[in-house]
């Protein structure tokens, strides 16, 4: 004899209204426009999102937050098949690759928070850039995107992209006329960091999204480096916004997960793909994920106030040579970052007044920030682009990009900004002084 279905909402095919899995019930839609949120949480603040957005209320227990589902497949029924069968096979918890309960919550929050209609989790930010790029642009199509991106990005789209069919153009986005010059009858995408690694320059989301509007381009932005709580690309005009998730999304450098966030018509062309190419996120990741999340704007808030007071700082030392933070006026796109970003974010580069080698001395003179690649996490984390993510390039490349020899990319994050303050200004004085001892 066939087992009954066994499910915490009772049989989850039978949809009673009212049932008390009314998140569930919700979710059980067809094509609708999501997220999925109570009345009282649309117009909810930044903080109240972060806390209550997607959580998935338990009527049988009444556990506070969302439980793991950490299973691989579920029950099937006659819904099931007829989702299947009539398209809309997102819409019910199938199979975990598909969806499963605990993306579900996660991508609800990160919708309600880029102010979008749908999202969804990938195993990894370049998982959720592959994935979103491949989906909206057809074989044959032409990709503009920016000269400044993060490394993995840069090697998917030149390296890649010709295999499958598709070509690219690099090209400064901050001149427009250039971006014009650029587009070809087959363009169909435009790409960029919203903050370009390292050099922090701010791209011109308004414009770059009315440029796209003119040639019926789509803009997708890679928001990694501010977040939602710093700025909502869609409602700058950007089509799609990507993100890697193990950065400030996330906030604790303890899981690797991306997110793609748009209207749903978009995101179930992304939905697709992430299919075939397996990136899903696994549920635990999703919980931890999701965890993360509901701190974000406290996060967010502390990043910004001590890069803000770490900037400053750094601005007026002797050996510094140059301070790069959207935040400081002395950003070349300070204008440009104030009337778009309501949070800069806790990155910096900064430049010392000497060679690369004694940048790395300063930074293993640090005690507090940790010399590590990524960003974005609780722990203030530090690295060079000459060892790291510029390494390809030689000194001269490097120099045309504008990342001058004694570059350092600072990561700050939620310490006490004297500490931090203390930390680099005794590495400034140690490892600068003995170096030129030494010299
Ligand atoms: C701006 C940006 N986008 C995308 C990625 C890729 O994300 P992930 O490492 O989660 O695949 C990174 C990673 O450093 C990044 O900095």
């Amino acid at each position: 004899m066939k087992s009954q279905p066994r499910s915490i909402h009772g049989d989850p095919r039978a949809q009673t209204p009212g049932s008390g899995a009314s998140w569930c019930n919700r979710l059980q839609r067809r094509r609708l426009a999501g997220p999925a949120l109570g009345e009282n949480l649309r117009n909810g603040g930044a903080s109240t999102l972060c806390v209550h957005a997607g959580t998935m209320e338990d009527a049988t227990t009444g556990a506070v937050g969302t439980p793991i589902f950490q299973n691989s497949t579920f029950v099937l029924g006659s819904e099931s098949y007829q989702a299947v069968e009539q398209g809309f096979a997102r819409d019910r918890f199938l199979y975990s690759r598909y969806g499963n309960p605990n993306q579900w919550a996660v991508q609800e929050k990160l919708a309600a928070l880029e102010g979008a209609e749908s999202s969804l989790v990938f195993s990894s930010g370049m998982a959720a850039i592959a994935a979103t790029v491949l989906a909206l642009l057809e074989p044959g199509g032409h990709l503009l995107t920016s000269t400044d991106l993060y490394g993995g990005s840069y090697n998917f789209f030149q390296e890649e992209l010709a295999n499958m069919g598709r070509s690219v153009s690099f090209v400064d986005p901050r001149k427009l006329k250039g971006m014009e010059a650029a587009i070809r009858p087959n363009t169909e995408l435009i790409f960029v960091e919203l903050l370009s690694n390292p050099l922090l320059k701010v791209a011109d989301l308004p414009a770059l999204a009315a440029l796209a509007s003119r040639h019926r381009l789509r803009l997708v932005v890679d928001a990694t480096f501010v977040s939602p709580i710093g700025c909502r690309p869609l409602e700058h005009g950007a089509d799609l916004v990507v993100h890697s998730a193990s950065k400030y999304l996330n906030g604790h450098s303890d899981l690797i997960a991306g997110a793609a966030i748009g209207s749903r018509k978009l995101v179930d062309r992304i939905w697709q793909r992430m299919l075939v190419f397996g990136s899903s996120l696994d549920p635990h990741a999703c919980f931890l994920l999701e965890r993360g999340l509901k701190t974000l704007a406290l996060r967010m808030e502390a990043h910004h106030r001590n890069a803000f007071q770490v900037a400053s700082f750094l601005q007026t030392h002797p050996k510094v040579r140059r301070v790069l933070f959207p935040g400081l006026e002395s950003h070349p796109d300070f204008a440009l970052a104030k009337g778009l970003l309501s949070r800069v974010g806790g990155m910096i580069t900064f430049e010392i007044d000497g060679t690369d080698e004694q940048a790395l001395a300063l930074v293993q003179a640090l005690k507090l920030p940790t010399e590590a690649t990524s960003l974005g996490g609780v722990e203030s984390l530090v690295s060079l682009p000459f060892n790291t993510s510029h390494a390809a390039f030689t000194a001269a490349q490097r120099e045309a990009m504008g990342i001058r020899p004694g570059c350092v990319r600072l990561s700050v994050g939620i310490e006490d900004p004297a500490d931090l303050i203390g930390d680099l200004n005794q590495a400034l004085e140690s490892a600068l002084a003995s170096h030129s001892e030494l010299a």
